[in-house]
């Protein structure tokens, strides 16, 4: 009760409306009369302004920060007004500074947590990921080890899988040695113009085999007022078709239960504007379930879940492409139906065709007389 408004209120205006009287008194002529209406007035007014301001610029504010506190101690942020404006009570500011700092605070363990949980699984990923290709290397040479090296055929035939097993644990290596040189920045591009279609062809040669296996067309739509030069590092946006190209193709099954026309497609077709180009890739796959659309740029990241079918993916090929479009200041689009098929973009500034051109005769060998 005493250190309620009120309380604090009638203890400070009696002891005001006692001194007032007190002094009163002293001097010479007043009433009784006048003394008791001194000690009321001066009690009664001292009591108003005092409740008043304790209670509406120190008890409330501070009864809110309490509030506030107890709130924080079990983690409820729903007290925390995004655009309050700066009060002149100053109680009431340190209510806010506390505010704003709770806030804060609570936004930095969020991102904490975040990046503990994602470490946590990064490393179990990647841990998975190594381990398989090292245990099937492995199994292949103890075994040719315990005396299958003696049988010719078996020999040829393990120590085959053994290299391709190392093969594949080199290019995860090198798929996770570019993501992280790509985060750090240590990678820088390489800005160049040239012709995407040279690219694509490329690419597309790359994957001719493949896509014939698979009975998959690759078909690369180019309209005569397409402009297909951009300014990019070739180099780099090189391994970004050759990640969505490789992916449209393994993605594009002939499965049983997914109506697809008898032959698959996957075309590349652009769309320029004045600055830039954008570059499409589609495919006449599986699709992405809507659920996951947002995940497939996450590092190991694969619809199929289990890891027991693995077809060789181990889920970067997407986080390397976000990562070299975003050093391009762009950004990869995805838009997918289940069954139907999916369609990735991505935007790269125009070219200069001229340039282009005039490197591409100084890098062609000369002809011999
Ligand atoms: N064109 C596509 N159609 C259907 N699903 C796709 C397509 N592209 C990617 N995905 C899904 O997104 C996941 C992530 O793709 P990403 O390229 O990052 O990994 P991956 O192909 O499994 O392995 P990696 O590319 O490292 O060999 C894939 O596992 C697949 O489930
Ligand atoms: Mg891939």
């Amino acid at each position: 009760m005493l250190f309620h408004a009120r309380g604090v209120a009638l203890l400070l205006g009696a002891s005001i409306a006692i001194v007032t009287t007190a002094f009163l008194s002293l001097v010479k002529g007043v009433t009784n009369t006048a003394l008791l209406v001194a000690f009321f007035l001066s009690f009664s007014s001292a009591y108003i302004l005092i409740y008043a301001t304790l209670e509406f610029l120190v008890f409330r504010e501070v009864n809110k920060i309490y509030a506030a506190l107890n709130k924080l101690k079990k983690r409820d942020l729903s007290f925390v007004d995004k655009n309050h404006h700066r009060a002149i009570n100053p109680i009431k500011r340190i209510n806010q500074e506390i505010f704003d700092y709770a806030r804060d605070k609570q936004r930095e363990i969020n991102d904490l947590k975040k990046m503990e949980e994602f470490r946590r699984e990064f490393v179990a990923n990647i841990s998975h990921e190594l381990k398989t290709p090292i245990f099937a290397a492995q199994g292949f040479v103890h075994t040719l080890l315990d005396g299958a090296i003696e049988n010719k055929k078996v020999r040829y035939k393990f120590l085959k899988k053994a290299g391709k097993s190392l093969d594949g644990l080199d290019m995860l290596v090198q798929d996770l040695l570019v993501l992280s040189q790509m985060e750090t920045g240590s990678i820088k591009m390489h800005y160049e113009h040239f012709d995407m279609r040279n690219v694509i062809h490329d690419v597309f040669e790359q994957f001719e085999n493949d896509a014939e296996k698979k009975e998959i067309d690759l078909i690369l739509q180019v309209d005569k007022q397409d402009h297909t030069f951009v300014y990019a590092d070739q180099h780099r946006i090189y391994q970004v078709m050759v990640n969505l190209i490789s992916n449209a193709i393994k993605y594009t099954k002939k499965d049983k239960e997914v109506p697809h026309p008898k032959k698959g497609k996957v075309v590349v077709f652009f769309e320029s504007d004045e600055e830039n180009v954008t570059i499409f890739v589609k495919d006449q796959g599986r699709g992405i379930p809507p659920e996951d659309i947002d995940r497939i740029f996450e590092r190991f990241y694969r619809v199929e879940k289990s890891r027991s079918k693995n077809k060789g993916g181990t889920g970067l090929g997407l986080a390397i492409v976000k990562h070299i479009i975003e050093a391009h200041h762009s950004k990869v689009k995805v838009s997918s139906k289940v069954g139907e098929g999916s369609l990735f973009s991505f935007k790269l500034p125009r070219g200069n065709a001229e340039i282009a051109r005039k490197k591409m005769r100084l890098e062609e060998p000369e002809e011999e007389i």
